[in-house]
């Protein structure tokens, strides 16, 4: 037993320092980009949703309009759906309730870059979970 841990034992470590590297290097290049993007879309998200919507925490699945945080629904959708939602609005419909003005379109202020970094912002509340299901539904219903 000891002989064969002693040479497995140098292997294993190089497996840790390699992917330790490999981790580092992807995390160095994404980073920078990624937080840009998710402040650019904290930025968008504070000036035309959060009035309507809330911020990161409170809120209930059955309000209206619903919460983009853990609470809500928004996780169900795929990123395209979420898109074309924001750009082009959501028509007035039986049931909103009678002081909920429907959701407006937002295709004259913002763009499709726009709209995924204000995704990339709402992401960021959400649990892994609820993060995983949704690229899953997102590599099923979008292109
Ligand atoms: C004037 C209020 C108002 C504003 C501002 C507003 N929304 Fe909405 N939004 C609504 C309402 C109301 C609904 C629910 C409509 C329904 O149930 O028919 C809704 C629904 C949605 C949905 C579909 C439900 C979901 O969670 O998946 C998305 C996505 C959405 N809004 C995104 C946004 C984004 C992004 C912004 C900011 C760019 C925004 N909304 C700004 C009122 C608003």
């Amino acid at each position: 037993m000891g002989g064969m841990w002693s040479s497995v034992r140098p292997v294993l470590a190089w497996v840790v320092v390699v992917l330790a590297l490999l981790a580092g290097c992807a995390g160095r290049d994404a980073a920078p980009e990624r937080q840009a993007q998710v402040a650019h879309g904290e930025a968008l998200y504070d000036t035309h949703c959060i009035d309507c919507h809330g911020g990161a925490t409170g809120g209930d699945i059955a309000d209206v309009p619903p919460p983009h945080n853990a609470q809500g629904h928004t996780w169900h959708h795929g990123d395209c759906e979420l898109i074309a939602m924001t750009l082009q609005g959501l028509p007035e419909r039986p049931g909103l309730p009678d002081d909920v003005p429907p959701m407006p379109g937002f295709a004259n202020e913002l763009d499709e870059d726009d709209v995924r970094a204000i995704l990339a912002h709402i992401r960021t509340w959400w649990t892994p979970e609820q993060r995983a299901h949704q690229e899953r539904v997102t590599a099923q219903v979008c292109e």
